[in-house]
């Protein structure tokens, strides 16, 4: 998730474009440039780090004004955070410059071919492969130019592109990334959000996928990419500038939550080529590595345990690999036997939590192979592992952790299956058909999200019940852990989560009328046991919420006080979808008990101390 702005018009552009960058600073904060057009003259000023960081830069450069620019804030899905690797890019004859949010799926290939063709890359991002397909169409209009490397290039792609003899003009395109245009009173704006330019005017036009627009200081036409004019539908925007910062959501945290189709989408995109096979080229470890080796573990820390939790029964399944797990700020300290044969997963959101980051170092003075699995492009973790794979969830501002959740599961899936790829454990037609289902959980996800009515509706009753369980097993397991802590953590309520076999050897004791026990029943081979755990848990006088998937409502019909339905997936892929109800009821209950959900009390969101 990047931000892109452009402004054309007769105020100093420069100005706009860095307002509207702060505003879109929530998308992305590792990086960020400009590009103005005056005259014949592109100027290109790019810093990595925050915005403040471009503005010292640009004060020293004095560029030209002009009446066209374009602006980006990087969150680095290719290529370090470097200000080599900050957007804009241009062309071999700077003529052109190319903001970019998304992912070009197929930039390695599309860059092989522009280097045969003569050429020169500076940068080690996808991006800049967009420069120099608009600069193979220097004998088009712009508008032409732009199209045509839409066509050549797949995945996400929101862009805004200035060239040189087109003074007065920004193209934006759009693909699976979005893009508005805000239109005022003889000035145009472009934004991947709405907040870029709210304070300038409420008048906005949305695109759509596979449109390319042309942005002059009048107005906006909008072409398919064949060139035919396409209607503008405008729009007036009623939020104000809070609200519309975080796209018309209350808070950070539910827009997250809302943001995770999307997320798992990117964290796939790329990754799995047709006939179900993985293709993790970032990885860059040789297979033979992967091969050799004959343990696994896996360490992390909160939401990202869980992630790891799930992680171990993934592995151990498909590759039959022996697979240990840690809690971070433990694996060094219990000694545990590693070596040169032992893998060592290391899974960190920010990745700059310092157990973590110990636990890896420790794995690595063992002479183990270490894969770091971050949303931080060049993080500690990424930068300290042997490999590393990103989950692409783009940035979270809310404490919780909630997106970085569900892509650390897809990723985890995503590195499960290439093991077993590798290393034959798995025949090809069973990944396939798993690579499959996970291509469907976005639009899974999406029709869990349609349970937030039902999960607010029990949070308004559930807003004063001072204990919860939450019981899962198997796959089910990480899933009741994460629902505990997200409603520990934002709603401040007591809440265990427990592999619902182990109840009875203990904390059975504690349920009684009016505590919740909300039971995740998804896996299907071990389903059955965790129904009859829950009708302990009925019989001791607990009220009993129950996720369950489609086509097993009626087995919990007499047990369950409440009944939450889910999509079917395949075992571990339905941790994906089983969490988002359990998110959005910690989420409600925090809401109903008037509790501030983006910054609870006593976290931080990124822990780097021991
Ligand atoms: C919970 C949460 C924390 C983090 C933990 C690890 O919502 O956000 O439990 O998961 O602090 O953080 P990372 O993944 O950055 O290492």
């Amino acid at each position: 998730m990047c931000g892109i702005v452009g402004y054309v018009g007769p105020r100093p552009p420069l100005q706009v474009l860095i307002d509207g960058l702060h505003r879109l600073e929530y998308r992305g904060y590792d990086s960020a440039g400009v590009a103005l057009v005056d005259g014949s003259r592109l100027s290109v000023v790019k810093r990595a780090g925050r915005i403040a960081d471009l503005e010292e830069a640009v004060a020293a450069a004095e560029p030209p004004e002009g009446r066209v620019g374009v602006g980006h804030t990087r969150w680095a899905t290719h290529g370090a955070p470097t200000t080599l690797n900050a957007h804009p890019h241009t062309d071999c004859t700077g003529t052109v410059a190319v903001v970019h949010n998304g992912i070009v799926e197929n930039w390695a290939e599309l860059k092989s071919e522009l280097i045969r063709r003569g050429h020169r890359f500076i940068s080690d991002t996808d991006t800049e492969v967009i420069a120099h397909l608009v600069e193979e169409g220097s004998d088009l209009s712009l508008v032409e130019a732009v199209a045509e490397a839409m066509k050549a290039a797949e995945g996400a792609l929101a862009l805004a592109v200035v060239r040189t003899d087109q003074p007065g003009l920004i193209v934006g395109a759009r693909r699976g990334s979005p893009l508005v245009v805000g239109l005022g009173e003889s000035e145009t704006f472009l934004a991947s959000d709405i907040p870029a330019f709210l304070s300038h005017t409420r008048r906005v036009v949305v695109i759509e996928d596979d449109r390319v627009i042309e942005i002059r200081d009048g107005g906006v036409r909008i072409f398919d990419l064949d060139g035919v004019e396409q209607p503008l539908v405008e729009k007036v925007i009623e939020w104000d500038l809070a609200a519309a910062e975080r796209g018309g959501y209350p808070t950070f945290m539910l827009k997250e939550i809302h943001e995770q189709p999307q997320a798992i989408a990117d964290t796939l995109r790329g990754r799995t080529a047709d006939g179900g096979v993985i293709a993790l080229r970032e990885l860059e470890l040789p297979e033979q590595i992967l091969r050799m080796v004959d343990k696994v573990f896996v360490v992390a820390c909160g939401t990202s345990y869980h992630a790891a939790m799930m992680a171990k029964y993934a592995i151990e399944r498909w590759t039959r690999l022996p697979t240990e797990i840690d809690i971070a700020s433990e694996f060094r300290y219990r000694d545990p036997v590693l070596d040169g044969r032992s893998l060592v997963i290391g899974i960190s959101q920010s990745g700059e939590t310092i157990d973590t980051l110990a636990a890896v170092r420790y794995a690595k003075a063992q002479r183990s192979t270490v894969i770091g699995v971050s949303n931080v492009v060049d993080s500690a973790l990424a930068r300290e592992s042997d490999a590393v794979l990103y989950t692409r969830a783009g940035p979270e501002i809310g404490v919780a952790a909630t997106k970085t959740f569900t892509t650390q599961l897809v990723a985890m899936q995503l590195l499960g299956l290439y093991l077993a790829q590798v290393r034959g454990t798995m025949d090809p037609g069973t990944i396939g058909l798993l690579v499959a289902e996970l291509q469907a959980l976005p639009d899974k996800v999406g029709k869990v999200l349609q349970t937030e009515p039902q999960m607010e509706d029990m949070a308004r009753r559930f807003a004063q019940v001072r204990d919860f369980f939450f019981l899962g097993r198997s796959g089910d397991f990480p899933v009741a852990m994460e629902g505990a802590l997200k409603l520990k953590e934002i709603a401040y309520v007591r809440a265990e989560g427990y592999a619902a076999g182990e109840m009875k050897h203990g904390p059975i004791a504690l349920v009684e009328p009016g505590v919740v026990v909300v039971g995740v029943a998804t896996d299907s081979h071990v389903r059955q046991k965790t129904l009859s755990n829950m009708e302990e848990m009925k019989a001791r006088g607990g009220t009993i919420v129950m996720v369950v998937e489609e086509g097993t409502e009626d087995e919990v019909s007499g047990l369950a006080d409440e009944v939450v339905v889910i999509p079917q997936s395949p075992d571990l892929l339905c941790t994906v979808t089983a969490v988002v109800p359990l998110q959005l009821l910690a989420y409600h209950i925090a809401t109903q008990r008037g509790l501030d959900v983006d910054k609870p009390r006593n976290l931080a969101k990124t822990v780097t101390v021991e």
